[in-house]
């Protein structure tokens, strides 16, 4: 593969040497042109109508801001007319869309979160879009809730996009991972990298430490050993970072390395975790898995998992495989 190649060009050749659905790589071209849009809209700032709350509350029970519902309304209206998905999922719809009457039905499920890291919009901080797509059960041709409810293995396709200085579009296929630049003077994303790889061992950590006191206690075990740095156990320093946007977290974990945390937490005993399993935690793990990384709740690999509900939550750690192994294994040393 050759870097400078635009996706539509990487999709064709993927349709060409690994048998690549026409079909899917219509959904992907259709999720890219969704992204143009609304890197678009980012882009505007407080010059456009995109920053502040749209005065309504979604199913997560959070304030929605503008741009989660914007964001969201182009990704459906890229995808109702194709003929290439049979039914989206959203963070920011209850329930699942099923195509219009009369529109074609594909064969895929497409899941997504249109906006991750909403707090950051209106401080002009890296935000973006979270997307994977799932196999319609065969011989289903008006899917519901339950059909969506398939492990992260299942997932045929996963990527995101991060809107930051450069668009940035990082996708993967089942084979490895690759990432796009948009190119904004002539509308396409561009291979900049392939083969994206996580090292195995991590010196870098993002995790909410405000939690802190909710913490289960492998968690907190291993954190405190990073803190003792190379005074401590693990004989060697380590960095912190957090952006508040998953998404951003973890492209810097696909970019750099280290491990990102979202664990399981007492604050309600209903919630095993923050980040929703079907479209943040599912795609980000497919993407980390195939760069070689681990995507763990700490007792399960996050792919095994079976979601029992469409915006069921879940526990992530992920990234360098050694780091998510040792918190495995303070789990498993205290059950
Ligand atoms: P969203 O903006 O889609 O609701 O997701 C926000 C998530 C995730 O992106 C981020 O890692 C996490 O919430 C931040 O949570 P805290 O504010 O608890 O740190
Ligand atoms: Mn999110
Ligand atoms: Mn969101």
């Amino acid at each position: 593969m050759h870097h400078g190649i635009t996706l539509s060009a990487f999709l064709h050749h993927e349709q060409r040497l690994h048998a690549l659905s026409p079909d899917l790589a219509g959904v992907i071209e259709d999720m890219a042109r969704a992204i143009k849009q609304i890197s678009h809209l980012v882009s505007l700032g407080a010059l456009g109508d995109v920053l502040g709350n749209a005065n309504a509350t979604n199913i997560q029970g959070e304030a929605q801001k503008k741009l989660d519902v914007l964001a969201n309304d182009v990704i459906l209206r890229h995808h109702e007319r194709s003929g290439h998905v049979a039914a989206m999922a959203s963070e920011e719809m209850e329930s699942i869309y099923l195509l219009p009457i009369g529109e074609q039905r594909g064969d895929y499920l497409l899941v997504f979160d249109p906006l991750d890291g909403s707090t950051n919009i209106d401080i002009n901080l890296s935000i973006g879009t979270i997307f994977s797509v799932l196999p319609c059960p065969p011989g289903v041709n008006e899917p519901r809730e339950p059909d969506f409810l398939q492990p992260g293995r299942n997932q045929l396709c996963a990527g995101y996009a991060v809107y930051g200085q450069a668009t940035v579009l990082v996708l993967t296929l089942g084979r490895g991972v690759l990432s796009f630049t948009l190119d904004r003077a002539v509308g396409e994303f561009v291979l900049v990298q392939e083969n994206l790889h996580i090292a195995d061992e991590g010196h870098e950590y993002a995790i909410n430490t405000s939690n802190w006191r909710y913490w289960d206690p492998p968690v907190r075990r291993y954190i405190e050993e990073c803190h003792a740095g190379a005074a401590g156990p693990r004989g060697k320093d380590f960095n912190m970072r957090w952006m508040g946007a998953m998404v951003a977290d973890c492209h810097r974990v696909l970019s750099r390395g280290g491990v990102f945390l979202y664990p399981h937490d007492s604050r309600d005993p209903q919630r095993p975790g923050k980040l929703r399993q079907i479209y943040e935690a599912n795609p980000i793990a497919l993407l980390v898995e195939q760069a070689g990384g681990a995507a763990s709740t700490g007792r399960a690999s996050i792919l095994d998992v079976v979601p029992q509900t469409l915006h069921q939550r879940i526990a992530v750690i992920m990234g360098a495989r050694d780091e998510v192994r040792l918190i495995e294994a303070y789990h498993e040393s205290c059950p």
